[in-house]
This record gives C-alpha cells, sequence and structure tokens, in this order.
C-alpha cells in the first residue's frame, strides 16, 4: 500500500497546538493544494478566508461554544462555499444566474469539504495538526457579517491549523462491512457490527479520559440526532440566496 494510506490512517483531530506560528507561504500551499480537488463541473466554489483578528477570533469562538482552539490555534480558517464569484462570471459572460437551486447549494457545499479535506491532508503531510469548526453554524448570520460574506456565500465550516501540542489516540471508525456494500443495500448484518464497534468505542473514550467518558457510537449518535439541531439553518440559507429549491 502506498504510504500516503499511513498518513490518512494516522489522522485525528488535534486541538491543542504549540506556539509555533506558520508562514503565510506554508498556509497559501496548504490552500492551494486543497484547491486541486476534484470540483464540480469545474465550478470551484470555494473560498477560504483566514481571519487573524483576535477580536473576530474570539466572536467566532463564542459563537462555538467557546472552543479555544479557535483562538490558540495559529491559523484559522473558514471555508465558504461561494455562488457569488460563480454569478460574477456568468454575468461577465454576458449570462443571469438562477439562483436558489438546490442542485447549486449541493455542489458548491460538496466543492467546499472536498477542497477543504485536501487541504487537510496537505497540512497532515507537513506534520501539522487540524480541527474542523462545524459550530461556526451556531450562528453562521454572525459570522457571515463578521467576514464580510456576500449574498450567495455560506460559511461551511471552520479550520483550526498548528502544530500539535498532544498526541491523541486515532479514533477508530465504523468495520468496512457497515460501510462498503457488495451491489444493494444489505444492514442485516450491521446491528452486530455496529454492536461491536460500540464497544470498541467505549474502551476508546474510557482510554482516552482515563474512565470520565462513559459512551458508545450509538450513543453519541442518539444525542446528535434525537431533536432539532441548528433549525435557523434553512431560513439562514434562504436569506443568502441558498432558497432550497
Ligand atoms: C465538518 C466537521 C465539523 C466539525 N466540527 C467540529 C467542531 O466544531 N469542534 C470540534 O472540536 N471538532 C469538530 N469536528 C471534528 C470531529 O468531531 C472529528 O473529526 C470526529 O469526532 C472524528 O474524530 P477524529 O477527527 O479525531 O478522527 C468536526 C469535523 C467535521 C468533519
Amino acid at each position: 500500500m502506498h504510504e500516503i494510506h499511513d498518513l490518512l490512517r494516522g489522522h485525528r483531530s488535534i486541538r491543542k497546538f504549540t506556539d509555533e506560528q506558520l508562514s503565510d507561504e506554508t498556509v497559501a500551499d496548504i490552500v492551494r493544494t486543497g484547491l486541486t480537488a476534484a470540483t464540480s463541473s469545474n465550478l470551484q466554489a470555494t473560498t477560504v478566508v483566514r481571519v487573524r483578528n483576535p477580536e473576530t477570533l474570539g466572536r467566532i469562538a463564542e459563537i462555538a461554544g467557546g472552543q479555544k482552539q479557535i483562538i490558540t490555534a495559529p491559523v484559522f480558517l473558514v471555508w465558504c462555499a461561494d455562488l457569488h464569484r460563480t454569478r460574477m462570471a456568468c454575468e461577465m459572460a454576458g449570462g443571469s444566474m438562477t439562483s436558489g437551486m438546490t442542485e447549486q447549494f449541493v455542489i458548491a457545499t460538496v466543492d467546499v469539504a472536498l477542497a477543504a479535506q485536501n487541504a487537510v491532508v496537505a497540512a497532515e503531510a507537513e506534520g501539522l495538526g487540524i480541527c474542523y469548526i462545524g459550530a461556526v453554524r451556531n450562528d453562521p448570520q454572525t459570522v457571515s457579517e463578521l467576514l464580510e460574506l456576500p449574498d450567495d456565500v455560506y460559511p461551511v465550516f471552520g479550520l483550526c491549523i498548528g502544530h500539535p501540542d498532544q498526541n491523541p489516540e486515532v479514533k477508530p471508525r465504523l468495520p468496512i462491512e457497515v460501510v462498503l456494500k457488495e451491489e444493494t443495500y444489505d444492514d442485516s448484518g450491521d446491528p452486530d457490527r455496529i454492536a461491536a464497534y460500540d464497544e470498541e468505542m467505549r474502551q476508546y473514550y474510557r482510554s482516552r479520559t482515563g474512565g470520565n467518558k462513559e459512551s458508545s457510537w450509538s450513543e453519541e449518535m442518539a444525542g446528535l440526532v434525537d431533536g432539532e439541531r441548528r433549525p435557523h439553518m434553512k431560513q439562514f440559507l434562504a436569506d443568502r440566496g441558498f432558497e432550497l429549491r
């Protein structure tokens, strides 16, 4: 197997960073590599806003529920799905963009995720650590205002990057049989496999927290999807030009 497999399988989110700074060129290189990801119809719907202003970082950390890594990471990037630039190009070519289509929202969001993950791999290959911050969507309106995002642009997630100051265990993933199916979606064996994974995750949490966290994957998922989560997103997206029709 190519050594990239080892790099990818060694991924774990890093939430504590050393003070060592990254040069602007390193950050630009990481983003540049990110942008080489495949992009739907060459749409290139990714815009990355680097935030350095301590006040803005503080506000975003507050919005994210006090996640300190947003302030302490040497680099904090907000990855945005951007159809504003698409509109600009369309108008430059004499066209007019039909906005609000769910399909456009999907492809723009997928574009951002692919580019960001490419950037993450590039950063990790340099020995850096990363942490995605989906919690910018706790209050995407305020984040959009802080970053002066125009209509047709929305913040998908933040990304902390820096030199790791911790070495957490790699978090186990679901068994391959649960994820990789043959021909059709057959989930008949999955309850047993998930139960085995739950036990593995229970051990992982125990070991990572010195016995302070007692949970399994199923319990985590129950907490995640039982109830409405960020119900403001639909209206927020509509207000930004992503009407989802
Ligand atoms: C889109 C996205 C948003 C995330 N948001 C947060 C976040 O706000 N805060 C955080 O600490 N981790 C966040 N994470 C990290 C996940 O919790 C983490 O990737 C997952 O638990 C698996 O752990 P690992 O990355 O260490 O393998 C996010 C990950 C993704 C992909």
